[in-house]
């Protein structure tokens, strides 16, 4: 089969399947207007597994036992992973003029936070600018759990190198202290500085599957621009996974297009986009 005909073989069949598993398997789902998406994303692994269509890529994954690697290179290709350093910066505002003072009247030893879908990196690195900044001005220990459901994001989160074109994402009070530009052959890239990166730790983690394996309760779980891919039930199914990791007093933050009104939560609203757990 050429590649023209790869590019028209669409079939139902095939999507109905490939957005069921990708459901089941990490909350996503997806609408029935999206197939020519969901092709789009999935044609270079089938030209990577020299299939000749979508058909036949359904097949093999319907042969493969529930935890095969196949899964996880479906579910990285089906992601959506946009995102941005200091998006939603109200958020960032939040933690340090609000929630920080709080914790810290508090006389607590260690600020826990957990960003759920972290993407490439760039939302908990704007987490270990702020507190690095915040920490430098009065002294305290944290540390940032980063998760996602995607392997591929993860392994660039961790490596913490990005374009200089995103470097204007950043405000100018915090380059300095936080990102090192490449110089000669790799001056349109800038790293993470080694000094914000002791406090981190990645891991895979499905939010859909609670209880969470995480060994510690957070102060605050940011979980944003995730819940938008999820419905109504699974929503109040991982807002009682996060509830539930999160310590008595603790915070959510979710993205300003999300919501919890609605949906079945323990969550106490505080304002638009933000929550409490009881105290
Ligand atoms: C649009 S990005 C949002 C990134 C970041 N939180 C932000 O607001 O900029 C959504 C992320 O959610 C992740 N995701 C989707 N389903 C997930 C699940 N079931 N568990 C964990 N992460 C998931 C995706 O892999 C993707 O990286």
């Amino acid at each position: 089969m050429n590649k023209a005909s790869v590019l028209q073989s669409h079939s139902q069949g095939a999507f109905d399947y490939f957005r069921s598993e990708l459901k089941r398997r990490v909350g996503i789902a997806i609408s029935d207007n999206k197939g020519e998406m969901i092709h789009g994303r999935l044609r270079k692994r089938l030209t990577e597994l020299q299939l000749n269509d979508f058909d036949q890529y359904a097949s093999h994954l319907k042969s493969l036992p529930e935890n095969h690697a196949e899964w996880e290179i479906f579910v990285n290709c089906l992601t959506t992973n946009k995102t941005d350093f200091f998006r939603e910066p109200e958020h960032f505002n939040f933690l340090t003029q609000e929630l920080l003072p709080e914790w810290r009247a508090q006389k607590q030893n260690d600020f826990n936070v957990w960003c759920a879908a972290s993407s490439t990196g760039e939302e908990p690195w704007t987490l270990s600018m702020v507190l690095h900044k915040q920490a430098k001005i009065q002294p305290f220990h944290y540390s940032i759990l980063s998760t996602d459901i995607d392997s591929d994001v993860l392994v660039k989160a961790k490596r913490g190198v990005y374009s200089v074109a995103k470097r204007d994402e950043i405000p100018a009070e915090y380059q300095k202290e936080s990102i090192a530009v490449g110089t000669g052959e790799i001056d349109k890239w800038f790293k993470i500085k080694d000094s914000l990166r002791s406090q981190m730790t990645f891991q895979r983690c499905n939010l859909v599957q609670s209880p969470y394996n995480l060994n510690k309760k957070f102060d605050v779980v940011f979980c944003r621009n995730v819940l938008i891919y999820f419905t109504p039930e699974t929503i109040s199914q991982v807002a009682d996974g996060l509830y539930e990791s999160t310590k008595p007093g603790g915070y959510l933050v979710i993205g300003h297009s999300e919501s919890l009104h609605n949906v079945t939560s323990k969550w106490q609203y505080v304002k638009p986009s933000i929550y409490r757990k009881k105290g």
